[in-house]
C-alpha cells in the first residue's frame, strides 16, 4: 500500500483484478473504492476517508473491526501448526475445540459439525449430505431440495442453484437437477390484500403445494434463510416459519436453515432459528462464525442426520483441503468465545436493538420510503416514487443506486438490492453510532430524492 497512491492502485486493479458481483465497466469508470484499514464500526479508504460500515463488511463483521486478540491467536496458530488437514482420521486441536463450542452455542439437536471455507461450499455440503441421508435410509428417490425464489445460498454450482436469483441461473447452466423454488414471504411487494399473518401462511403453503405436485417421496429437504438477506432483507411474517415447520414435519422433509447471515447474533438471538423457533435438521453457517476475520464455514448436523457419519464401513466421500483449517478454526473459536464471554449478542439485543429499530423505522416518514422494516440488526428501506401505489422509480434500481452513492459520499456504507436499501451494522454499534448512521441515511435519502425528482 505504501508504494502506490490511489490512482495507481485503481489502475492496477482495473488491469488485473476480476471482482465478484461487479459491473467492471462501471467500476473502471469510477475507480474502485480501496479500503485500507478498519476499527470498531468504521472503515477507511486509501484517501483517508472514514465510513461508518452499515453492512458489517459483507454481513459478517459481527464483532466489529480491530479485535487484536483474533490477530494474536492467528499468529500463535501459524507458528505452531499453520496447516494440517482433517482427512483420513487426522485431527487437530483448533478444529476439535471449535466443534465443541459450536455444539454448545447452537440449538440442542446439534452436536456434530462439518467444516468448510465459506457459506457457498457449506451449501454444496448440504446438498450432498441430505441426499446421502435419504440414500442410506433406502429412499434414494428423495433427492429434490426445495428453496425459494429470490433466496441467496451462495455462488458455487449448488449454492447458486439453491438460490432463487434468475440472473445467477442465467450464467453457467443452472439450476442443477432436482432443485425447485417456491414463493418467498415478501409481504411488502407480494402480500396483496392479505394481512401479514394471512400472507405468511399463504407463502408457506406454496411449500405444501410443491410437495404435493412432486410427490413427498421425491423431496429430500427444504432450505431457507430465516430472514432472506441478499434478496433484500425479507423479514417473514411471524406466521411463516411455524407453517413451514408444520409442513416439513407432516411430510417428513428435512429442514435446512441457512444461517450464514442470521447466525451469531444478527437477529438479536444467537441464531435465526432461535428467533423464529425453527427446528432445523441441518444448519449452514459462515460469516459471523469468524466475524469475517478468517474464511471459514460450517454445517451443523443434527442427531437425526448424524447417522450418515456413523455407518460402519461407509465413507462420506466429501471434503475440502481446508476443511477445518487450523488458523481459521483458532480465530473462529476466539471469536465465538468473545461473543459468548462478553455477551455481545445479549448486550446488543438488550441495550441497542430497540433503539436502532425506533430510529431506523422512523425513516419511513421520508417521502422516498415506502416501507422501513427491521429485525435484530438487519433492516431495509423500500424506496418508491409513490408511497400509495408502491410504484418504483424504474425497474433498474435507480433509486437504490442514487441513495447508495449518496451514502458513500456522506461516509456511510449501505447496500442497494434493487430499490431496497439494506443495513446490517456490526453488533457492537452504540446508540451514538446508530444516531450517526440514521442521520447519514436521512441526508442521503434527501439528496437521492432531489436528484431523482429532477430527472
Ligand atoms: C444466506 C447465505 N448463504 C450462503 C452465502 C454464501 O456465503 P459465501 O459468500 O461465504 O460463500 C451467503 C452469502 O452472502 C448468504 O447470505
Amino acid at each position: 500500500m505504501e508504494s502506490y497512491n490511489t490512482a495507481e492502485l485503481r489502475a492496477l486493479d482495473a488491469k488485473h483484478h476480476v471482482h465478484p458481483f461487479t459491473d467492471h465497466h462501471d467500476m473502471h469508470r469510477r475507480g474502485a473504492r480501496i479500503i485500507t484499514g478498519a476499527d470498531n464500526v468504521y472503515i477507511y479508504d486509501s484517501d483517508g476517508k472514514k465510513y461508518l460500515d452499515g453492512m458489517a463488511g459483507l454481513w459478517c463483521v459481527n464483532i466489529g473491526y480491530g479485535r487484536t486478540e483474533l490477530a494474536e491467536v492467528a499468529k500463535i496458530q501459524m507458528e505452531q501448526l499453520p496447516y494440517y488437514n482433517s482427512f483420513f482420521q487426522s485431527a487437530h486441536v483448533p478444529a476439535i475445540e471449535l466443534a465443541e463450542i459450536l455444539a454448545e452455542v447452537t440449538p440442542p439437536q446439534f452436536k456434530r459439525v462439518f467444516f468448510g471455507c465459506s457459506g457457498s461450499d457449506g451449501n454444496d455440503t448440504v446438498v450432498r449430505l441430505v441426499r446421502y441421508y435419504w440414500q442410506l435410509n433406502e429412499q434414494p428417490r428423495r433427492s429434490v431440495i426445495i428453496s425459494r425464489k429470490n433466496a441467496y445460498h451462495g455462488s458455487t454450482m449448488a449454492g447458486a442453484s439453491l438460490g432463487g436469483m434468475q440472473a445467477m441461473h442465467a450464467i453457467g447452466g443452472m439450476p442443477i437437477p432436482d432443485i425447485e423454488h417456491i414463493e418467498q414471504p415478501y409481504y411488502y411487494r407480494e402480500g396483496g390484500d392479505m394481512t401479514p399473518e394471512e400472507f405468511g401462511v399463504h407463502a408457506a403453503q406454496s411449500l405444501e403445494q410443491k410437495i404435493i405436485e412432486l410427490g413427498a417421496d421425491r423431496v429430500a429437504a427444504f432450505i431457507g434463510e430465516p430472514i432472506q438477506g441478499a434478496g433484500g432483507v425479507i423479514v417473514p411474517p411471524e406466521s411463516y416459519w411455524p407453517e413451514i415447520q408444520r409442513i416439513c414435519k407432516k411430510y417428513d422433509i428435512l429442514m435446512v436453515a441457512d444461517e450464514v447471515i442470521c447466525g451469531f447474533g444478527r437477529t438479536g438471538e444467537w441464531f435465526g432459528s432461535d428467533a423464529y423457533h425453527i427446528e432445523a435438521d441441518v444448519m449452514t453457517m459462515a460469516k459471523g462464525l469468524s466475524s469475517g476475520y478468517q474464511p471459514i464455514g460450517a454445517v451443523m448436523i443434527s442427531d437425526r442426520v448424524a447417522e450418515i457419519v456413523d455407518q460402519e464401513g461407509k465413507e462420506f466421500t466429501h471434503g475440502y483441503t481446508y476443511s477445518g483449517h487450523p488458523v481459521a478454526c483458532a480465530v473462529a473459536l476466539r471469536n465465538v468465545q468473545i461473543l459468548r464471554d462478553e455477551r455481545i449478542i445479549e448486550n446488543a439485543r438488550d441495550n441497542v436493538m430497540n433503539y436502532l429499530h425506533r430510529k431506523f423505522l422512523s425513516l419511513a416518514d421520508h417521502p422516498l420510503v415506502g416501507e422501513a422494516r427491521a429485525k435484530g440488526f438487519l433492516g431495509a428501506l423500500e424506496l418508491v416514487k409513490d408511497k400509495g401505489t408502491k410504484e418504483r422509480f424504474d425497474e433498474d434500481g435507480a433509486a437504490g443506486v442514487a441513495c447508495r452513492d449518496a451514502c458513500a459520499d456522506n461516509g456511510l456504507i449501505m447496500r442497494a438490492v434493487g430499490d431496497a436499501m439494506i443495513m446490517c451494522p456490526p453488533l457492537i454499534i452504540s446508540r451514538l453510532q446508530v444516531d450517526e448512521m440514521v442521520e447519514k441515511i436521512g441526508s442521503s435519502l434527501d439528496q437521492a430524492y432531489s436528484s431523482l425528482k429532477g430527472r
